[in-house]
């Protein structure tokens, strides 16, 4: 009977996986299991040459899966034992995983667990409703659990500041052609079978502006996709959150990625989406003007706004059969 059930943990723990979230839906992965453990390993075929050639959000997005895997071992009754980079002989092995000491899950992990397929991610505003205060202390600590810092961003200035180099990095990606041919490489045109990418039914056609505006990545270069839900009411930014680490080791991407996906999914619990705008990280010169200026010194990982939506939106993930190995 315990045999079936850690099957069952393995088998649980891949399958969410699948779900986290990664940079322009890349799912930068692929698994393995063997001898009642899993392997974690970086996809770097699907690396943004471009925008992240150190791999940095590569290895945030396969942090999220990493937290992933935790959760849905945690929720099959078994405390997952985990060890990252176990290897450095093999740079792409970046976690192994394996079904440890039995526990009782409770109502907070089940709470978690529920949200891995559910959860998406927001591209325009959000309504006029406000995030408690109370639940963003709480994401504040569920990301200090998992080693990185979340820091709600509280001075109107300082949001404005944030937006304007959203807005600057934007404008100086547009301009390069490298740049903007491999973002709308993962941007999907209506009715694409493909299950990678960002699917247009993953955008509204027409989002309002948000006051600061913080640009939305231009996945359709100019084409009138997107989905019809009606976005012009949504206009609040929400709470502006930077994820922080206090270095900026491939440990503590997978770090970072570990805690953006407690963030996300304790915030989706509570019904709080989150949208991202990360583009201001994949300029050196504006990534280190942020850390200097906004966050203590600290490496700066993650941009998101965090927010309550009543849209539907639509994302694709890869079967089992193209991740495993
Ligand atoms: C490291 C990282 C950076 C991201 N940056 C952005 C971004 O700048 N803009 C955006 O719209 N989404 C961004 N995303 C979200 C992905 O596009 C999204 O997770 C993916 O398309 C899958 O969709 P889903 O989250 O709705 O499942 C980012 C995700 C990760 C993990």
């Amino acid at each position: 009977m315990a045999v079936l059930s850690a099957k069952n943990a393995l088998d649980a723990a891949v399958e969410a996986a699948r779900w986290a979230p990664s940079t322009h839906n890349t799912q930068p992965w692929t698994f393995s299991v063997s001898r009642e453990e899993i392997s974690l390993r970086a996809d770097t075929d699907r690396k943004l040459r471009i925008g992240d050639a150190a791999g940095r959000e590569l290895l945030i997005s396969c942090g999220a899966a990493l937290f992933n895997m935790r959760t849905a071992m945690r929720c099959e009754g078994f405390e997952p034992e985990v060890r990252t980079l176990p290897d450095p002989d093999r740079p792409s092995l970046l976690a192994t995983l394996r079904p440890g000491t039995e526990v009782q899950p409770d109502e907070s992990i089940r709470a978690l667990g529920g949200e891995i397929e559910r959860r998406r991610t927001h591209r325009a505003g959000f309504a006029d409703v406000p995030v408690p205060d109370r639940l963003i202390e709480r994401l504040v600590h569920a990301a200090t659990e998992e080693g990185a810092k979340l820091t709600p961003v509280r001075s109107p200035e300082a949001v404005r500041i944030i937006a304007a180099l959203t807005q600057a990095a934007q404008g100086v990606q547009a301009q390069d052609q490298r740049f903007s041919l491999e973002v709308i490489r993962w941007g999907r045109p209506p009715g694409s079978s493909r299950k990678d990418g960002v699917p247009a039914e993953g955008y509204p056609r027409q989002a309002a502006r948000t006051d600061p505006d913080f640009p939305q990545r231009d996945y359709t270069w100019q084409h009138d996709w997107g989905s019809q839900a009606d976005q012009r009411a949504a206009t609040s930014v929400g709470v502006v959150a930077l994820l922080t680490t206090p270095g900026d080791s491939r440990q503590e991407w997978i770090d970072a990625g570990q805690a953006l996906q407690h963030v996300l999914l304790h915030a989706a619990a509570y019904g709080v989406s989150a949208a991202f705008h990360t583009q201001a990280l994949e300029i050196g010169l504006l990534r280190e003007f942020l850390r200097g200026e906004l966050c203590s010194g600290e490496y700066p990982q993650m941009i998101m706004r965090l927010g309550v939506t009543f849209d539907d939106k639509d994302s694709v993930r890869r079967p089992l059969s193209e991740v495993m190995d």
